[in-house]
């Protein structure tokens, strides 16, 4: 799977200016997707086949909130409870298909799309920040993030053909691209 759109190492420039802003959006962000992992769950019991590896995700997720909230507290913070609305997967929620089994679809490839813009940035951040230590995390991350993006995928697989799955995630990548690249850059991950 391929962005539709690269994001530019201005933006990595710019989001570093205020790393301790982009931390806390971090620290948010994974525990969302933790959350999100379990919510799935919750809502879809009967597919079994799915839920040890939801489980583990979601396990590894909260290790990066808590790494996350390690660097936090290594910058001399605490996590400050302010909560940023995530425009970015507002705007690719946008488009789930309120069908269950569809919208079971659309979330799986939507985990899946995230998984690999927030991969693409960790690099991004990792090549630009000049602490070392924060450097060395997000170098890190980008490559454990790769992972998540098969799982979410093969997750759908089991469940929706091969052909179905892959249009599907095409119009998602188009709408990814939308989203991501008309954004206002801000310290967050989005
Ligand atoms: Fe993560
Ligand atoms: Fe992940």
């Amino acid at each position: 799977m391929k962005l539709k759109y690269t994001t530019p190492i201005e933006w990595a420039e710019q989001a570093v200016e205020d790393i301790d802003s982009f931390l806390q959006d971090h620290a948010d962000a994974e525990r969302k997707v933790a959350n999100m992992c379990l919510s799935l769950i919750a809502k879809y019991p009967n597919r079994t086949e799915i839920i040890d590896e939801l489980i583990q995700i979601s396990v590894e997720e909260l290790l990066h909130f808590k790494q996350v909230y390690e660097l936090i507290r290594y910058r001399g913070h605490q996590l400050n409870g302010v909560f940023q609305k995530d425009p970015y997967i507002k705007g690719l929620m946008s488009i789930v298909r309120s069908d269950s089994d569809e919208l079971f679809m659309d979330r799986l490839i939507i985990a899946s799309i995230a998984e690999l813009r927030g991969s693409e940035r960790f690099k991004l951040i990792g090549d630009v920040v000049k602490d070392e230590k924060i450097s060395k995390f997000y170098l890190n991350l980008h490559k454990q993030e790769l992972d998540h993006i098969d799982s979410f995928i093969k997750m759908a697989k089991i469940y929706f053909d091969n052909e179905t799955v892959n249009e599907r995630t095409e119009i998602i990548l188009q709408r990814e691209a939308e989203v991501s690249s008309s954004l206002p850059w801000r310290s967050a991950i989005h």
